[in-house]
């Protein structure tokens, strides 16, 4: 059987003020959570040839930087491009630009920001990732939110409308092993 890991980064600053995209620093619980994350993958589970793919957004780094591999930085595990509204809460962004917020909430899959990204978007950029993992074992995936819920709907064959709604918990491990031509998901919380 074939195992890939996947987790978001450690809480961000923008995590702790509900703001949205950005390249915020991991907060202090977040920083508490990258040891976590290290201590997992050096005392709970030892993967042979364990490999770490991470994007190139400050908190994916810091967050794998304890592991027991170095890891490679992927631009397509970024996390959605909010466009215009990076940086903004979700209230804020309800103020300002009141119609876009209503059209997100109609069709979230493929409203696409301004001058920004939808989640069909990213599929599509994670399309030569995801078939990459396919024929990969042992590889564990620091991500984001957006972009973990399109790999993990992929993996787990959901129907494109539930992939923006599937829960990605912050401080959480998410285990994939395949069975047959499905895999079976575990989530591993780790208190911080
Ligand atoms: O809030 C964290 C975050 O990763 C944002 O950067 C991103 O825009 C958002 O989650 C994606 O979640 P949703 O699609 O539910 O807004």
């Amino acid at each position: 059987a074939k195992t890939l890991y996947f987790s978001r980064h450690g809480e961000s600053e923008y995590n702790m003020l509900g703001r949205i995209g950005g390249d915020a620093d991991l907060s202090p619980r977040g920083r508490l959570y990258a040891q976590a994350l290290s201590r997992y993958f050096t005392d709970k589970v030892r993967v042979p040839g364990l490999r770490v793919f991470v994007s190139e957004k400050k908190r994916t780094q810091q967050t794998a930087a304890g592991l027991p591999a170095a890891y490679q930085v992927l631009p397509a595990l970024n996390e959605l491009d909010a466009g215009v509204c990076e940086g903004l809460t979700y209230e804020e962004m309800q103020e300002k630009y009141p119609q876009e917020f209503a059209w997100r909430d109609r069709d979230k899959l493929r409203y696409r920001y301004p001058w920004g990204e939808s989640y069909v978007d990213i599929c599509r950029r994670l399309e030569h990732v995801l078939l990459d993992l396919e024929h990969s074992n042992n590889v564990l995936v620091v991500a984001h939110q957006a972009v973990l819920r399109c790999m993990l709907g992929y993996f787990l064959n959901k129907d494109g409308a539930e992939l923006p709604y599937l829960n990605v918990p912050l401080h959480t491990v998410i285990k994939l092993t395949s069975e047959g031509f499905n895999y079976r998901m575990e989530m591993v919380r780790l208190n911080v």
